[in-house]
């Protein structure tokens, strides 16, 4: 039977809809409120670290943290409710909670998140945001540190240096990316070709799960303690502390930043950094970056910028390129020695006697970005940079940053199942692709076209079955026109191309401690 179509009595309907899952969801928030005061322990009262839309600082916190400002707009979903706890109590009471009255979590300790997944969702949900959480205890004897999962890589590194000028720990160069969401997605940088990755150096750490349980590394479980170091945030639990081995480091390490133009044989050199970097030996890492000469103007050419840290002396610097890079032609004045810190600094892109930017968590101004990855088993022929010569020629090409990253030394060593970040042994380097722009939202798209039609130019010379994909460099565009050949659903694409074979594990994990699939986000680990 055909009924008759009556405008006027959708658009009621849809307006009743629309307002009664407002009350609803008022009353839900409501109740979820006075849930937490219930649950809140008398000697550290919640209510000064809750946040609703009617308090004003509530906007202030909201983006605080938020890198990328595409999920930063009038138009981005908030939260009902944000949560900054500074007791893991406070942390539990809130799972309860949200869990009792219909609430998501999302958990959010940098804010790094480059899809926005730590504060943004298309149903009712609170942000549990970990600002307040940021202690770094370091136990120099021991050779370890507790950290929790709000600090930042530059309070970490900062925190250690204060007390020794030879420990550190594998972090990124960003040093305002969180370690709530950096180690939980394996955690790649500098000293990754001699220590492997953050997660690689994680003893223990503690989890409190759907139930609002604190685990430690013995009551979790040595899977599920797999689970949390690479398989990715937001999955299992929110993690409070990580209990690290920290890493022997020089004193005095030596930097280079060294640019190239086409004129000065770029696109050779960085066919040829394929075969030197992820082969050199593990004390020296070489990131190259290939980006446009002259951003700002409308047409360029593309130029290769490598930047270098060698844990030791100038003199052994100069002599090790000559002898394995001499192409580049790296000389002695191009290097810098410094104090290990510092080069943290330096890495980090600021004046290297700046140690103080590490404590600062807004240090780098915000944009609107989108990322990719891709991991490079096999070199690519020289012809192919030569093409991109002309993508970086298109107005688009103004915007973007191709970060080539060395793997090999340490990272080849490991296991692929060792933690759930499958890409060891036979990876050459894995590449970032960055587009973005400062200046407005409405001027994104195409630089987004762009970069989704130079990911596809990328395709026969990347990795293949799956396409392997880095978890902390997330993409939401993957797998949105792919079909699925497994029997996990959509989640199997970018679950393979993320974890490999992990990705398996990963999923009869989450199902045992979540079946109920409590923790969720866009691509996080499916419960079947
Ligand atoms: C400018 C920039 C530079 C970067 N450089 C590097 C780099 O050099 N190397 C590298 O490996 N990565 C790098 N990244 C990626 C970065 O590692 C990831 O974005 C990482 O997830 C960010 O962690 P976060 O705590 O800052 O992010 P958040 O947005 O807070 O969290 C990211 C994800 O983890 C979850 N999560 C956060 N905290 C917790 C917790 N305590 N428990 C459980 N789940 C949690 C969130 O819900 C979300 O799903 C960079 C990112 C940016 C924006
Ligand atoms: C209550 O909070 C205080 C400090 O914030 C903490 O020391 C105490 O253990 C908490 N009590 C419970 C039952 O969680
Ligand atoms: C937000 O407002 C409520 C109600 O006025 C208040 O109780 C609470 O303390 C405020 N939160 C913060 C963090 O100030
Ligand atoms: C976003 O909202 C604010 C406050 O309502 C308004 O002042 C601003 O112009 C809006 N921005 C855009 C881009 O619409
Ligand atoms: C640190 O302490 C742990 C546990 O107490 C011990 O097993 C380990 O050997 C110690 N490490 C060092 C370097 O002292
Ligand atoms: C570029 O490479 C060629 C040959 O490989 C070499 O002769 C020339 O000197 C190089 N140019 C520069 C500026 O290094």
């Amino acid at each position: 039977m055909k009924s008759p179509y009556f405008p006027w009595v959708s658009f009621v309907f849809a307006t009743l809809l629309i307002s009664i899952s407002m009350a609803a969801e008022a009353q839900s928030h409501e109740k979820f409120l006075q849930c937490l005061s219930l649950h809140s322990n008398a000697s550290s009262s919640i209510s000064k670290l809750i946040y609703t839309q009617h308090n004003d600082s509530f906007s202030t916190i909201l983006a605080s943290s938020i890198q990328n400002l595409r999920f930063s707009t009038n138009d981005t979903s908030k939260p009902l409710v944000i949560v900054t706890p500074s007791h893991a109590s406070h942390i539990q009471a809130t799972i309860r909670c949200s869990k009792q009255h219909g609430l998501q979590i999302r958990t959010r300790s940098g804010g790094h998140d480059m899809e926005g997944l730590s504060y943004v969702s298309e149903v009712p949900f609170v942000v549990v945001d970990l600002v307040n959480l940021r202690s770094v205890d370091v136990d120099v004897e021991n050779g370890s540190a507790w950290v929790e999962a709000g600090a930042t890589i530059g309070e970490l590194q900062y925190r250690i240096a204060e007390k020794s000028r030879t420990l550190s720990f594998p972090t990124a160069t960003c040093h305002t990316v969180g370690v709530g969401g950096y180690f939980s997605g394996g955690g790649h940088g500098p000293l990754h070709r001699k220590y492997g990755l953050a997660a690689d150096n994680i003893i223990d750490a503690r989890l409190i799960d759907a139930n609002g349980e604190i685990l430690d590394r013995e009551s979790m479980g040595e899977d599920l303690f797999w689970a949390i170091r690479g398989g990715g945030g937001g999955s299992f639990g929110i993690v409070l502390d990580w209990k690290i081995k920290l890493v022997p480091v020089p004193s005095t390490v030596t930097v280079f930043t060294l640019t190239k133009t086409l004129e000065q044989n770029a696109t050779k050199l960085i066919h040829q950094w394929q075969f030197v970097a992820p082969n050199l030996p593990e004390d020296l890492f070489i990131l190259l970056t290939i980006s446009r000469a002259n951003p700002g103007e409308g047409k360029g050419s593309i130029q290769a910028t490598f930047t270098a840290l060698f844990l030791g002396r100038v003199d052994n610097l100069v002599s090790l390129m000559a002898e394995r890079f001499p192409e580049l032609g790296l000389v002695k004045q191009d290097c810098t020695e410094m104090s290990w810190i510092q080069s943290v600094v330096y890495l980090a892109q600021f004046p290297a006697q700046n140690l103080e930017i590490l404590l600062d968590r807004t240090a780098y101004a915000k944009s609107y970005f989108k990322v990719k990855s891709d991991y490079v088993k096999q070199p690519i022929p020289e012809f192919v940079f030569k093409g991109m010569e002309r993508w970086f020629e298109e107005e688009e090409g103004g915007g973007v940053l191709i970060n080539l990253v060395p793997y090999g030394g340490r990272m080849g060593e490991i296991p692929e199942t060792e933690t759930p970040f499958p890409h060891r042994a036979g990876n050459l380097y894995n590449v970032m692709y960055v587009t973005g722009e400062i200046e407005e939202i409405l001027g994104i798209q195409k630089y987004i076209n762009w970069m989704r039609r130079f990911y596809r130019y990328m395709t026969p010379y990347v990795s293949k079955s799956p396409r392997e994909a880095y978890i902390n460099y997330r993409d939401l565009d993957i797998g949105v026109n792919e079909k699925d050949e497994t029997s996990y659903g959509q989640a199997s694409i970018w679950g393979f191309k993320y974890f490999k074979k992990n990705f398996e594990k990963l999923v009869k994990l989450k199902s045992l401690v979540d079946p109920g699939n409590f923790f969720r986000h866009e691509q996080s680990i499916p419960s079947i």
